[in-house]
């Protein structure tokens, strides 16, 4: 792990936050990611459970978390198994958590290698009423691979068929969704360095650099700064912005073309989600810039507009609305497309054709329940777009704002967006 120690207290907290959602007599399990294979003997960096590290601090591979917190043995309450380190790992993979280190990163007491799991399990399990095991539920995953969790869920049933087993991620969803104190400033700090990031690429980008070397400057600010990407960069100049998952980044930027950068901090396992969309020549066109003044209205009253209670589906309503009227002043839309609109396809959507905004977190789409009104502590982006493939051009916006009770906090606040600032920063 490349981030500095977090005070354990962030997953000693989480835990007991959970324990108290949990009835009595209740087992939870939390398993591991895959490391992903690629062909031959390839494999892919682990990418740490986003489960497993809230409630433990943990991400090493293979590493199994049970919580039990009504077991008459108090030492199995929280019980942490990983991997026994050995000589053979050490040489081939190097480093492997001791007892003692994990300790200290979860805050959990009892830590135990794996081979001592199966006893230790039934044990647990004889004496539980209810099972709560985790599942990856996204309404929009899906994925055909069978997953160490799922393999986990396969394998318990069948050895424990008579036991009354439910589904832990109902609960670890209502928990993720509100941001402590400690995973905002975490948070924050995936935001700045993306802000780093950003502020090197007004710098660095002018006519004939390609695509991918814009990406480079962001790997390599964010490498330094011990932070990888979020997600895969969008780095699309001209239309191909208008491409919304675009991820090829191997084009020339050219003079006269807009350069969109949908590119994020991963800091600790917390992302940032970031978009800025910029002149390649560092000055705007009237029309580019007309379009993308239009975006930046949209994206600040929808980021006022994120207010305690608000659910989900009017505040995309609310913007959908602005946006029909900003498309109407830019000769995009007619009043007779307006008036032809039907609740389910707005007008707009020809142009703002995705969602506005999504929670944000230990994933970058994260956990919640988007059907519940915005509650304090929730992180969500907020991202309207308007994308003309006629015009050969995109602008996106997008900051990461937290809900609280005295109104939206933009954690974004400091990284330039003004047509003004970016063509002054561009300029010089
Ligand atoms: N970068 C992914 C998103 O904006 O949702
Ligand atoms: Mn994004
Ligand atoms: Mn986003």
């Amino acid at each position: 792990m490349r981030h500095a120690p977090i005070d354990p207290q962030l997953f000693t907290e989480n835990r007991r936050r959970l324990a108290a959602l949990l009835p009595g007599n209740a087992l939870a399990v939390v398993n591991a990611n895959d490391v992903p294979p690629t062909n031959a003997d390839g494999s892919l960096l682990l990418v740490p459970n986003s489960d497993l590290f809230y409630l433990a601090g943990i991400e090493q591979e293979e590493s199994l978390l049970v919580l039990a917190p009504d077991a008459f043995d108090p030492k199995l309450r929280e019980v942490l198994f990983l991997r026994e380190p050995s000589e053979h790992l050490k040489i081939w993979e190097g480093h492997k958590h001791s007892k003692e280190e994990a300790q200290k990163i979860s805050g959990i007491k009892t830590v135990k290698w794996l081979a001592e799991f199966p006893l230790v399990f039934r044990q647990l399990m004889c004496d539980a009423e209810q099972v709560f095991l985790n599942s990856n539920e996204h309404k929009r995953a899906a994925s055909e691979v069978e997953s160490r969790e799922e393999r986990f869920v396969r394998d318990c049933q069948r050895k424990f068929p008579l036991h009354t087993y439910h589904r832990l991620a109902r609960l670890l969803h209502q928990l993720r969704v509100v941001k402590s104190a400690r995973e905002i400033s975490l948070l924050q700090q995936a935001c700045d360095i993306t802000e780093k990031g950003f502020r090197r690429v007004l710098k660095f980008t002018k006519p004939g650099v390609n695509e991918c070397e814009v990406e480079a400057e962001f790997v390599h600010e964010f490498t330094r700064r011990r932070a990888k990407f979020a997600y895969n960069p969008i780095i699309a100049s001209g239309a191909n912005a208008c491409v919304l998952h675009y991820n090829h980044n191997d084009q020339p930027c050219k003079k006269g073309d807009l350069l969109l950068l949908d590119v994020g901090a991963c800091y600790a396992n917390y992302n940032a989600d970031l978009t800025r969309t910029i002149p390649v020549s560092g000055k705007f066109t009237k029309r580019q810039k007309a379009v993308y003044n239009a975006v930046l209205r949209v994206m600040r009253a929808s980021i006022a507009g994120a207010t305690v209670g608000k659910l989900s589906r009017d505040w995309l309503k609310e913007s959908q609305m602005m946006m029909n009227d900003e498309l109407l002043a830019l000769g995009l839309l007619t009043k007779a497309d307006i008036r032809k609109q039907t609740d389910d396809t707005p007008a707009c959507r020809k142009y703002f054709m995705h969602g506005l905004g999504h929670p944000l977190g230990l994933d970058v789409h994260d956990v919640g329940f988007t059907t519940q009104p915005f509650a304090p502590g929730w992180v969500l982006t907020v991202e309207p777009g308007i994308y003309i493939p006629k015009e050969s051009f995109g602008v996106r916006l997008e900051n990461d704002i937290l809900v609280t009770e005295n109104g939206p906090v933009d954690l974004m606040a400091k990284i330039p967006v003004e047509v003004e600032e970016i063509e002054e920063l561009m300029g010089r």
